[in-house]
């Protein structure tokens, strides 16, 4: 087997990649479901969930959304044209896509919007303890590690879980109809833009991560890649968590704790 990675099957078929990426996307399984299929979504399917929930996932995960492009830039700086195939791939990707998020914090201020929770709530209120997480993991990885592994925690893991989730709510014509009838397509469009675009876009990325790996990485290379994959979504488990918590005003319990 060759050491270099270049993808020949389907963009959006696992046997495509090397069986180190097969085998570290199975390994993470587990942590993915706790993302994919947490009562969040259930929630907002059944149109069940109560304002202050709600209001606790939109303020609680406004700064992953607003830091998303940044993130992606952190990446974009490691990149250099010429030095790698992985590297020339990365940098055509990641200036294409940094545009494409453009619109989408402003998207999720309209579903924040229409779903009862108003944007300068989302802007200047205070995020429930512990959502804050998943974006730090995101800078800190995006900040100081590889390329590579920046890209798994991001452009993989969170895109890809978040396109999963997106589309379970935007399928949802329940959740669609407990939403104001005036302005309701607007209120949508961010799920509806992470549901569709986000089919190729992990696929994508993670055709950049194999090829910057290779056919070849060392075992502990692999494994510190897929602890990058989990912790983004034990992070975001985490985050959902606590927005199902009634926050208490001033977080006593937690300050004494
Ligand atoms: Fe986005």
């Amino acid at each position: 087997m060759k050491a270099n990675f270049e993808l020949t099957g389907p963009l959006t078929e696992l046997s495509s990649y090397p069986t180190w990426a097969q085998e570290m996307i199975e390994a993470c399984e587990p942590a993915r479901r706790s993302v994919r299929d947490h009562a969040m979504w259930d929630l907002m399917r059944e149109g069940t969930m109560d304002l202050s929930t709600m209001r606790n996932f939109m303020v609680g995960t406004w700064s992953l959304i607003e830091r998303f492009p940044s993130f992606m830039a952190q990446n974009l700086l490691k990149t250099q044209y010429g030095r790698s195939a992985g590297d020339n791939l990365a940098r055509r990707w990641l200036v294409r896509n940094i545009r494409v998020e453009q619109n989408h914090a402003e998207y999720w201020l309209d579903w924040a919007d229409g779903a009862g929770v108003p944007r300068e709530e989302v802007l200047d209120g205070r995020p429930p303890r512990g959502t804050q997480t998943a974006a730090e993991w995101c800078h800190e990885v995006c900040g100081k590690d590889t390329l590579a592994a920046g890209m798994a925690a991001t452009n993989y893991a969170i895109e890809g879980v978040t396109g999963e989730w997106s589309q379970k709510v935007y399928d949802s014509a329940v959740y669609a109809e407990s939403l104001p009838a005036a302005g309701r397509k607007a209120t949508l469009r961010w799920l509806q833009l992470h549901a569709a675009y986000d089919d190729t876009h992990p696929w994508e990325a993670l055709e950049i991560i194999c090829t910057l790996m290779g056919n070849r990485p060392t075992p502990e290379e692999v494994d510190h890649l897929r602890e990058c994959i989990e912790r983004s979504y034990i992070s975001l488990h985490y985050g959902l968590e606590r927005c199902l918590v009634r926050q208490p005003v001033n977080h006593v319990e937690e300050q004494a704790a």
